[in-house]
């Protein structure tokens, strides 16, 4: 499926259908996950492997949540970088048809605000490649040729059993950030790493007995990310910025004060966007 702004007509998937190869770059789609290590792992991989063996395209990684580049992000890079034909594979599993579904539209969107007219395509799941039984088969056949047995007697010495895995850190407030999809296509990847650069800055971080952050999948109410909630208080901070941040931290963490400017009220005959007028009463 092709998707364009209105001004140009879809255009065939095949690459070789009159598209010119260094017109095109290739967004490779991963899921991200909660540590932050993204590029090191199998997304990165990927993309490396990829441009060293079709030289002809741009690759770009990015992330469908938990962390950047969010894919609106990797869409402008694509174009910053010359790209006329974009090509979005999704390469995570499982592939849920409304995820890819809600991916579309956010490159629908992209489209309109950006007012570009790059063609965008979507492949097919990777997954349903007739070449991925070859490539689990291939690993199957390393491990047993190759592979190292786990041995019990190590697990002793494992993270599984570390002593700090047993306690709640002392804390005054407990953060949920959001990096669910939709939060991180609104920017949170890049506040998240704001956050915990600020808390360290501000020697708040949970190693000092404050606060107690942890990211998280969706927490329900997309429209208004991106998002976190503050415990004990159960304050709902949406629409975050970075200049939101700075508040938060000055005056609810430090000042135990809530910023109103940002915090919504739990109920929902009273909320829509996080452009409405704030709600928090
Ligand atoms: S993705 Fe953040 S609330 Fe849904």
């Amino acid at each position: 499926m092709s998707i364009t702004n209105g001004n140009e007509p879809a255009v065939a998937t095949n690459l070789s259908n009159g598209a010119k190869a260094q017109d095109v770059a290739v967004v490779l789609l991963g899921r991200g996950n909660l540590h932050g290590n993204r590029l090191q792992d199998g997304l990165g991989m990927i993309s490396a492997r990829m441009a060293d063996a079709y030289d002809d395209y741009h690759f770009v990684e990015a992330l469908l949540e938990q962390g950047e580049e969010s894919f609106p992000n990797a869409l402008d890079v694509c174009v910053e970088a010359g790209a006329r034909r974009i090509i979005a594979v999704p390469v995570f599993f499982p592939l849920d048809p409304p995820v890819v579904n809600w991916l579309k539209s956010v490159a629908r969107q992209w489209l309109r605000e950006s007012n570009s007219n790059v063609v965008i395509t979507f492949t097919e799941s990777v997954m349903e490649s007739p070449l991925v039984p070859e490539a689990i088969n291939g690993s199957v056949e390393y491990a047993l040729s190759q592979g190292k047995p786990l041995e019990a007697k190590q697990r002793a010495n494992n993270n599984e059993e570390h002593p700090a895995w047993s306690v709640i850190p002392p804390h005054k407030n407990h953060v949920l950030f959001c990096q669910g999809p939709r939060c991180t296509a609104s920017g949170s990847g890049d506040l998240g790493g704001y956050l915990r650069k600020r808390l360290k800055e501000e020697g708040l971080e949970e190693d000092a007995g404050h606060v107690l952050e942890a990211q998280t999948g969706c927490l329900f109410p997309c429209n208004l990310g991106p998002l976190m909630v503050v415990y004990p208080e159960g304050t709902w901070y949406c629409g975050l910025d970075r200049a939101a941040i700075d508040r938060i931290i000055e005056e609810h963490f430090h000042g135990g004060q809530v910023v109103t400017d940002y915090a919504f009220n739990p109920s929902p005959e009273r909320q829509s966007t996080a452009q409405t007028q704030n709600p928090y009463t």
